[in-house]
């Protein structure tokens, strides 16, 4: 649709940034904190780690000033469970408590909306070793962690996300580490386990409609639409069942309370069917988000399957994602779209598509949780960064916002990834995200400075016009 006139970005829209505890904060084991999930397990060699990363947990302060110099009008962090629990569930640590209450003071400072996830891939380490998600007992210990949380914050906090990309987390699992020895669950496990999530996600949406009614609470996931190779049928159908599969399942559970008809019938008949108690059905209709956190970075253009094992290649640059299902879809190449050094797909237009999808689907309004390019920025010796590329994919992606809200998707805001450098799930600290640049590298801390990067200043100016640039 080409339109005589795009509309405006909403007056209130929360244009922010993000990041989560264990890929910022460092201070892995400080003031009570426990080990969670990832800091036991096997991440690839030569990459920086976790424990330290940009050391967030002690320049929280300086941090959220550059963020309200940059305009922000939002910031989206996660708590890490292991802070506020050490034991995962049962006696609080206060030390934890205090810490995130002079993050959403900070914010709240400058007039920055706390956008708080609850749990980003960091389970503590402890309900891993008696069973993770795959004992529903941890249903119950992120129920009562979600009631910490709405306790201690929910005067302060308005906007909850429950769990960051579950499908991630199902589909990719090795994406955030590996389990000593490289085991990971078997798929039938990791579907109990996401239904295990998915009943937790449900109780404590209702949780947080009880004791914070003023608040609002949405799932956060990893969103795409996709595209069929060609104008061939099969590959149509190839390409409908990955985004069912990859996207659809996971947000309809939240939404409708209902699996994905499609999804069901897959999981029956590849034997992956979760147990699922007759009460579950009453707890997954029973709650429902406000919004949808979306996070999106590319699309994925999808061929019929062959039906045998070539269906299944590693994602370019990337040999840790496999791609591809017998018997379901296969990767294919776009040529019409860009890619990243790290070979991601970079996409505008497809994100304006996927909005629209999200709409349609759900009737909710989007807020944007993750968008973001990797990249290796360089510090010059002025103290500049020079990110002209980061630039380009921000105003190209904010431009095709503009166009989906002018189709009439309700956009609640934008946090793009990452309001300050972090260390990537699985490609090591070179692979920067930030609008300020942390002064470090894989091993070496240097003195973790902070400098802006010339993307910083154009979000700023972008923030102070209210996109009217884009
Ligand atoms: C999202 C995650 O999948 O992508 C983030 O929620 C992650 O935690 C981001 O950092 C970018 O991915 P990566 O692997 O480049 O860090």
């Amino acid at each position: 649709m080409i339109y005589q006139k795009l509309l405006d970005f909403p007056e209130h829209f929360l244009w922010g940034a993000s990041t989560s505890a264990y890929q910022v904060e460092g201070a892995w084991d400080e003031d009570g904190k426990s080990p969670s999930i990832i800091d036991m397990y096997e991440h690839p060699a030569g990459y920086a780690d976790f424990t330290v990363a940009s050391d967030h947990y002690h320049h929280f302060a300086e941090d959220i000033a550059l963020f309200a110099k940059m305009g922000l009008k939002a910031y989206r962090f996660s708590i890490a469970w292991t802070r506020i629990l050490p034991q995962g569930t049962g006696e609080v640590n206060p030390a934890g408590v205090e810490h995130y209450r002079a993050v959403i003071a900070e914010c709240r400072k400058y007039g920055i909306e706390p956008v708080v996830t609850m749990y980003h891939f960091d389970l503590p380490w402890c309900l891993e070793q008696q069973g993770g998600w795959l004992n529903r007992a941890t249903i119950d210990a992120f129920e009562n962690y979600a009631r910490v949380l709405f306790t201690e914050y929910g005067s302060e906090v308005k906007y909850w996300l429950t769990i960051n990309e579950q499908n991630t987390m199902i589909l990719h699992p090795g994406a955030i580490g590996l389990p000593k020895g490289g085991q990971l669950p078997s798929r039938k496990d990791l579907y109990q386990m996401n239904h295990h999530m998915m009943l937790a996600q449900a109780r404590v949406m209702k949780l947080c409609h009880v004791l914070c009614p003023q608040a609002k609470i949405g799932p956060a996931l990893n969103l795409t639409a996709m595209y069929p190779e060609t104008c061939r049928p099969e590959d149509a159908i190839a390409a409908h069942n990955w985004e069912v599969l990859r996207c659809w399942n996971f947000a309809d559970v939240p939404v409708f309370g209902q699996y994905h008809p499609l999804a069901m019938r897959y999981l029956e008949d590849r034997g992956l069917t979760p147990e699922i108690q007759p009460e579950d059905w009453d707890t997954l209709a029973g709650a429902k988000p406000d919004f949808i956190a979306m996070n999106y970075y590319s699309t994925a253009t999808i061929a019929a399957s062959r039906g045998d094992a070539s269906d299944v290649s590693a994602r370019a640059g990337d040999q840790q994602i496999m791609l591809g299902e017998e018997g379901v879809y296969r990767a294919a190449e776009n040529p019409y779209v860009g890619k990243t050094q790290y070979g991601w797909v970079v996409d505008p237009t497809g994100f304006r598509y996927t909005l629209r999808k999200v709409c349609e689907r759900y009737h909710l309004p989007i807020l944007i949780t993750e968008n973001g390019i990797g990249a290796p920025d360089k510090l010059e010796a002025d103290g500049s960064v020079h990110d002209p590329y980061r630039i380009e994919f921000y105003e190209k992606h904010l431009h095709a916002m503009r166009e989906a809200i002018t189709d009439g998707v309700d956009m609640l805001g934008y946090c793009p990834w990452a309001a300050v450098d972090v260390v990537s799930t699985h490609q090591g600290y070179a692979k920067r995200y930030g609008f300020i640049y942390v002064d470090r590298d894989e091993q070496d801390l240097r003195d973790l400075r902070r400098y802006p990067k010339d993307s910083f200043y154009w979000y700023q100016k972008t923030i102070a016009e209210n996109g009217k640039n884009l």
